[in-house]
């Protein structure tokens, strides 16, 4: 069987859906791989790396008329004119808020694997691809946060006197979350947390922060989500929040609820009532904002207020988040493919929740 990977060509995207040590382990495994030339590049990795790999360097309409393609990003409507019929795709296809790629894809008979869909069973999690990239997006807020800030996050006992410690308050504490949290906590802050699921108290408390209690408690779904808030819920949220919010020089929110806009947690005068030289960091972004202020893409500064929106941070530790995505895929490869050949089997919850569209004959 042979795997494709093509060079990502969404603005921005600077991943690449399989690195050189894991194209390594396709080969040995028996696998041909197949890597646009220069696909590697703006995450770190040559093509000689890959050639060392055992993978074989070609163009992209070779890469692309591969058995199983994968991908970060989605494929635009060109890319998915390439695809073969009967091809699989692996990537993050985002079905629950795409419809038109998915649609696409299906009249196209290519049988495509949303990572986004991978059930979070304990059976698939080193395939949890929203795991691995929110671990580099709460990093790497982390430090956005700590260099836009005036001031030093940890406590400095100088012989100019001490200066006191940043106050870092974390929303939303998921995997970007807690990663967040406990970056923060190593550069010294002073750090709180919050999440409506009440089982994650005990989880922020053991990274060594502290729980902010808002008196606010979601229910927990199925898959360990949080539930939408009832919209009552919400303002008495924001109202909390907003009392709260001033004491903290840099906040940063990462909540989120499976295909739904971003909730809305800082009205904007939340934001009006922090210091001057406070930092909103909004992971949500993408989903709209978590902030009302959050303008998707852009940084600004709002009366002081350094309101940091940008997208895609994954993108800005290249070479890390593919690393971790592409062990993340080569998991899901073996699980689809377990002797070389795929043997799709939708009778298993892996496969059959990943599998966003499927050809009624599948290649055996
Ligand atoms: P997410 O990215 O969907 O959301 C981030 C966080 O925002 C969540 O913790 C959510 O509870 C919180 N949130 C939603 N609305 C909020 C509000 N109004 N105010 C404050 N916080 C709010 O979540 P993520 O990080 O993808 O994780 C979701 C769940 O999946 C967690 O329970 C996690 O433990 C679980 N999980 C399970 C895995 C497994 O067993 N394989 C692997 C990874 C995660």
């Amino acid at each position: 069987m042979r795997i494709g990977v093509p060079k990502e060509t969404a603005s921005g995207e600077r991943r690449v859906a399989l690195v050189p040590e894991v194209a390594a382990r396709l080969v040995a495994a028996g696998f041909e791989v197949v890597v646009e030339r220069a696909a590697g590049e703006t995450a770190a990795f040559s093509d000689e790396l890959y050639a060392g790999a055992g993978a074989r360097l070609v163009d992209a309409a070779e890469a692309w008329s591969a058995d199983a393609v994968v991908k970060v990003q989605k494929p635009s409507v060109e890319e998915t004119a390439r695809l073969r019929e009967g091809a699989v795709l692996i990537a993050f296809l985002q079905p629950l808020t795409d419809r038109d790629t998915t649609e696409r894809l299906a009249q196209r008979g290519v049988v495509g694997f949303a990572m986004e869909s991978i059930p979070r069973i304990t059976r698939a999690q080193p395939m949890d691809a929203l795991s691995s990239q929110s671990t580099v997006a709460g990093y790497k807020a982390v430090l956005i946060a700590a260099d836009r800030l005036p001031r030093f996050f940890p406590m400095l006992m100088t012989a100019a006197g001490t200066v006191a410690p940043a106050k870092v308050l974390v929303l939303g504490a998921g995997v970007a979350g807690l990663q967040a949290i406990a970056t923060a906590h190593r550069l010294g802050a002073v750090v709180s947390g919050f999440d409506v699921r009440p089982v994650v108290k005990e989880q922020v408390e053991s990274l060594g922060a502290t729980f902010l209690e808002l008196g606010i408690r979601g229910e927990e779904t199925a898959g360990g989500y949080a539930r939408e808030l009832s919209p009552e819920e919400q303002q008495r949220q924001q109202a909390e929040l907003e009392e709260r919010i001033p004491d903290f020089d840099a906040v940063i929110t990462t909540a989120l609820v499976p295909g739904r806009p971003a909730p809305r947690l800082i009205p904007a005068s939340a934001v009006r009532s922090m210091r001057h030289g406070s930092v909103i960091v909004d992971l949500a972004a993408e989903a709209g904002g978590n902030c009302e202020l959050t303008e998707p893409g852009r940084e600004a500064v709002v009366e002081g207020v350094t309101l940091v929106g940008l997208l895609n941070l994954p993108s800005t530790m290249p070479a890390h988040a593919s690393q971790l995505y592409a062990r993340n895929v080569l998991a899901l490869l073996q699980h689809l493919a377990p002797d070389g050949e795929l043997r799709l089997d939708f009778g298993d919850e892996i496969t059959a929740g990943a599998c966003v569209t499927r050809r009624e004959e599948v290649p055996a």
